[in-house]
């Protein structure tokens, strides 16, 4: 064994390496031929040897072919340092890499600024029931906010979710009473398609629900927010808007972080960016989800992840978002 071993650590190249496995481990080689031998031997004797044979012959051949892969690491190196024709010093060929949506970008950026305020991040589903979507946030079906949320309907009586609103409940019921979390995901609405609307886009909510949770925090979360994700300081205006979920209910604006507030095309010179709505969580909602109303109250926000997109790559047609135009996604400027 001793004597096999040393012999193949003297093997040089590949040429010599080839040699010594004709010698032994080839069909004809020494080993081989030795366990074909083994058959001539008495029975007792015969399953001892063929054992402790088999080991010699799999240790060489593990031993064989770490040489062989030593060497032929070994050839390429020579090869890449004497070839002149190879300079591994030149830049690859530049060829077209993949490249992150701008909605997962976005998505990111929100997901980690909230992380760091402890948020929890829950991935939404996207088919709901007609309940968790509509009934839970206090929209009963004779409710006329049904009306603007026009979905797709599935043969079960599940929809296709129009709004992250339609996770409140489940998260409440999973995680509450005690919850911050955020919850971006696709929604769909029945909507005939132009240059400013989907039927398939991106909506960002986030809630929290604890004891003495006050509008305070709400605009403390939304800034801290917004200012992180437009890298600047942003102030955020509350005006009155009706949801049924939220009580007292919010439409809320960031100051454009464009102009900063001086007035430009995108906010059109108003110096506010509308964002979507927010307030306190309905007593509602938060008794359906067994959280009771009178020990716990929190807020919630939403805004248009598809919208915010389209703003921060100056994308003027939503449907592109979608389209899997190779093209408009080489050309966004990250
Ligand atoms: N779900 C609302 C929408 O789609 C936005 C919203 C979320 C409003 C949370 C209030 C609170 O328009």
């Amino acid at each position: 064994m001793d004597d096999i071993e040393k012999e193949l650590e003297q093997v040089q190249n590949e040429e010599e390496l080839a040699v010594f496995h004709k010698n032994y481990l080839s069909k004809t080689g020494k080993l081989t031929m030795m366990l074909a031998g083994l058959k001539d031997m008495i029975a007792e004797q015969r399953a001892e040897a063929g054992k402790r044979l088999n080991e010699l012959k799999r240790a060489i051949e593990v031993k064989f072919f770490q040489k062989q892969a030593a060497l032929r690491a070994k050839a390429v190196n020579e090869k890449l340092k004497n070839d002149p024709l190879i300079d591994i010093t030149v830049p690859a060929i530049d060829q077209p890499r993949g490249s992150l949506h701008p909605i997962t970008l976005v998505t990111r950026r929100i997901v980690d600024i909230c992380r760091s305020m402890g948020f929890l991040v829950v991935d939404g589903n996207e088919v709901v029931t007609e309940f968790e979507n509509f009934d839970a946030v206090n929209i009963p079906s004779d409710h006329p906010a049904r009306d603007m949320q026009d979905t797709f309907w599935l043969t079960n009586g599940k929809v296709l979710k129009t709004q992250t609103s339609a996770m409140q409940h489940e998260i409440l019921k999973k995680y509450g009473p005690v919850v911050s979390a955020i919850f971006p995901g696709r929604c769909y609405r029945n909507e005939a398609t132009d240059a400013s609307h989907e039927f398939a886009f991106f909506q960002c909510e986030g809630m929290m629900v604890g004891k003495d949770i006050s509008i305070a925090n709400l605009i403390y979360v939304l800034k801290t927010l917004l200012s992180g994700v437009y890298g600047k300081e942003i102030n955020v205006r509350l005006r009155p808007g009706f949801f049924p979920f939220v009580e007292p209910g919010f439409e809320y604006d960031a100051s454009c972080p464009f102009c900063g507030g001086k007035g430009c095309p995108v906010c059109k010179h108003s110096g506010w960016i509308e964002l979507g709505g927010c307030g306190m969580i309905h007593g509602n909602v938060l008794q359906m989800a067994g959280v009771d109303p009178s020990q716990y109250q929190g807020f919630a926000f939403g805004f248009g992840l598809t919208r915010l997109a389209m703003m921060q790559y100056a994308i003027n047609d939503v449907r592109l978002l979608n389209s899997g135009n190779l093209e408009f996604l080489r050309g966004i400027k990250r």
